[in-house]
């Protein structure tokens, strides 16, 4: 629980308070509402921060700021309520608004509304995080009429804006190519960016957007706002536009087949909508969600990574025990934190010898593991490193002794042929039984082998054959009971197992959201694990997400790209390794040794430091990209070449934030050679003024430069 530092109520009745401005205001943006003559709540301003509060008063007022359907207004709303009687139709009159802070620099403010006719109730939730600048914003819906009312739409957060031009950048792609950024203009109508996968937010789309206002942002100029939906399921983000060129942008679960039915006195909330607006590009929208992740939303945030070496593509379903133990040891050799198994480890009647059979069946497969779990925990303890586990409990495959015994907990038509996504279904976790079961999977493993140090959570398929045996005349609840039933499962194992860290993985990058985060430590950003891929894939998620939650492993894809460049690739998110030692040349591997204990001493800077992109992979034939630890000491600089062009022009790579005024001594390190080799001193103007050669003509080439404050 957060301690309520201080608490100023402002509790206004209509009328008496009704011009008063409500003041969202981080340290570098405001967003003000009032209530107009009306009753009604305003959005009339959200911008740069207004430092005068006596100006709030000068606005003019703007748009309706929660806008909803029935009403005089022609665009997208945020609420469409069905009442019992019929009437579609929902006005939202202020009530009252609190405003308390929570904790230093963090204040909530909360605006209750209600329908003059039908009395129901909707609170508009706005966390300010100042110096973060992040704004968290979510609503809460209650039913006041004596039947259940229908929620058609039910937005997390509306947001208005009144601009010349509108720029909007999505991230979308596939399995194996997530989070590919492209722009385009906003004009006239609807754009629309969602998913309806059901168990997670992204594989065509990534559930994050930027909006640059007036001009294209860029990475460090132009006034730009990244907005995120918390929540592991289906969500939308609706950018309207229109007829005066005023946008609205509507986020929240995506009400697509998701009409939710509200008994008397029921609150439906929705997930959280997070926002920041940079008035100094992209960059520094990254660093202020970085900043707020790492200290208020992702679990752990501010703890440690561990390093780990996994056997998923060093031997894919082919291992047995000693397989394993021999992986143990190389876990132990190359000086890794902890050694992951991975899928194929599980199921006896139907051994689980490829992805077509036995997920659902959690005991060891008795010829590949005869001792079991135990042994290899005791193995990794005797080489002092820890053990981690998949594990995939939400799943089935239909040739499984879950799916034979329970079938009335798989979610499938039950009068259709069944349709497969990687040859499995999803269970149903609307149904507490199922959530029982889910949660016992990990109990259970957890009680027989304390151990286990970690689990890698998979996801592989969306909802498929969209049907719930448990939610009978409710069908379309299952999206967001789904998730919710998750949640739940994910909340007890916290509770029991706070120390577990986890990873979130889907396929690839399928679950890539903040509600998730704050049950995993990391996700995993992509089954492609080509290293130029990875440079645009994690250039992609690095946009909202701070390095220490995307794994990101040095495998054998692509061949032609060295071990240093895979590892230094690797070496921008959360380090980890899925290779045999067997692959690599004897040098490859001393190569590898030493990359790992480089990258322990760069983690204030990689992990928990400030991210500068400073040359995209999209723009030209290199990358790099900058860490700096908040205490300015130390800086490490990435510099990639993907393929140059014969004799192209090189351009040198101007730093950013450091400090004008003092020197920095620069060193190239993670050599092949082993040696570090000394660049130079330079003050801190130098070096964002003039910046530093470190690109090369040599394809798929890397450098990693150290730069220490004196
Ligand atoms: C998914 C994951 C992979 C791997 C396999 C195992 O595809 O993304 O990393 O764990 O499942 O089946």
């Amino acid at each position: 629980m957060r301690q309520i530092l201080s608490l100023t109520c402002a509790l206004a009745a209509i009328g008496a308070f009704a011009a008063t401005p409500i003041a969202i205001n981080t340290d570098a943006s405001s967003l003000i509402l009032s209530v107009g003559d009306n009753g009604r709540v305003y959005q009339n301003y959200f911008g740069k921060r207004l430092l005068n509060s006596a100006d709030y008063a000068a606005l003019p007022q703007g748009t309706e700021a929660y806008l909803t359907h029935g009403m005089e207004d022609y665009f997208e709303p945020a609420l469409h309520i069905n009442h019992p009687d019929g009437n579609p139709s929902t006005e939202l009159k202020y009530v009252s608004h609190e405003t308390k802070q929570v904790s230093p620099g963090v204040v909530e403010t909360s605006i209750l509304l209600a329908d003059p006719v039908y009395k129901d109730e909707v609170t508009l939730h706005y966390t300010a995080y100042q110096p973060e600048n992040v704004i968290v914003a979510y609503t809460e819906i209650t039913n006041k009429e004596n039947k259940p009312i229908e929620l058609e739409k039910y937005a997390s957060s509306m947001l208005h804006f009144n601009n010349k031009n509108y720029y909007l950048t999505e991230f979308s792609g596939d399995w194996a190519n997530e989070a590919h950024m492209t722009d385009q203009p906003l004009h006239y109508g609807k754009k629309e960016v969602d998913t309806k996968l059901g168990t997670r937010a992204n594989m065509f789309v990534s559930p994050f957007f930027y909006l640059s206002l007036d001009a294209p942002a860029t990475e460090e100029n132009g006034e730009v706002l990244m907005g995120t939906l918390g929540w592991t399921g289906n969500f939308r983000f609706c950018f309207d536009v229109d007829n005066r060129g005023k946008l609205r942008v509507i986020s929240g679960i995506n009400p697509y087949y998701s009409r939710y039915s509200l008994a008397k006195g029921e609150t439906f909330q929705t997930p959280e909508f997070i926002f920041t607006l940079s008035q100094d590009g992209k960059g520094q929208a990254s660093r202020n969600l970085h900043d707020w992740a790492r200290k208020y939303k992702v679990k752990d945030g501010e703890g440690d990574r561990m390093t780990l070496l996994n056997n998923w593509e060093a031997t894919y379903f082919d291992f047995n025990e000693d397989k394993l133990v021999g992986l143990i040891g190389e876990a132990k050799e190359l000086g890794v934190d902890m050694f992951l198994l991975d899928d194929g480890w599980f199921a006896n009647k139907y051994p689980r010898h490829s992805d077509t059979q036995g997920l659902g069946d959690w005991d060891e497969t008795s010829d590949k593991l005869p001792n079991g779990i135990g042994r290899l925990t005791a193995e990794a303890k005797k080489q002092g490193v820890k053990f981690g586990l998949w594990i995939e409990p939400e799943m089935v495959n239909p040739k499984s002794e879950l799916y034979e015994k329970h079938k009335d907990w798989v979610i499938t038509l039950p009068n259709r042929d069944e349709y497969y996504f990687r040859n499995q279904l999803v269970l149903d976790l609307a149904n507490p039984q199922v959530q029982d079961y889910v949660y016992g999977v990990v109990d259970n493993l957890l009680t027989k082998y304390p151990d286990i140090a970690y689990f890698k959570w998979d996801c592989n398929s969306p909802i498929t054959n969209i049907y719930s045996n448990h939610l009978k005349d409710k069908q379309s609840h299952l999206y967001i009971d789904y998730v919710r039933g998750l949640y739940s499962v994910l909340d007890r194992i916290k509770a029991k197992y706070p120390n577990v860290p986890m990873m979130m993985c889907a396929g690839g990058s399928g679950r890539t959201d903040y509600k998730g985060l704050e049950y995993f430590t990391e996700f995993w950003c992509s089954d492609n694990t080509d290293p130029v891929e990875r440079l645009y894939i994690q250039y992609g998620f690095s946009h909202v997400f701070p390095s220490k939650t995307m794994s990101a492993h040095v495998t054998t894809w692509n061949k032609d790209a060295s071990i240093k460049f895979r590892t230094n690739v690797a070496m921008m998110g959360k380090l980890g390794f899925d290779i045999k030692l067997d692959d690599l040349s004897g040098n490859d591997v001393a190569y590898a040794k030493q990359a790992i204990k480089n990258y322990n001493s760069l983690k204030p800077a990689i992990l928990d430091g400030d991210l500068y992109r400073l040359v995209s992979p999209y723009d030209h034939n290199h990358a790099a990209t900058q860490y700096s630890s908040k205490d300015g000491k130390q800086t490490v600089l990435f510099a990639f070449d993907i393929f140059p062009r014969y004799d192209e022009f090189l351009y040198n790579t101007k730093l950013q934030g450091l400090d004008p005024n003092a020197t920095y001594a620069v060193a190239e390190i993670d050599r092949m050679d082993g040696q570090n080799q000394q660049i130079g001193q330079y003050t801190g103007e130098y070096l964002m003024n003039v910046g530093l050669p470190v690109f090369t003509r040599n394809k798929m080439d890397s450098r990693v430069y150290q730069i220490m404050k004196n």
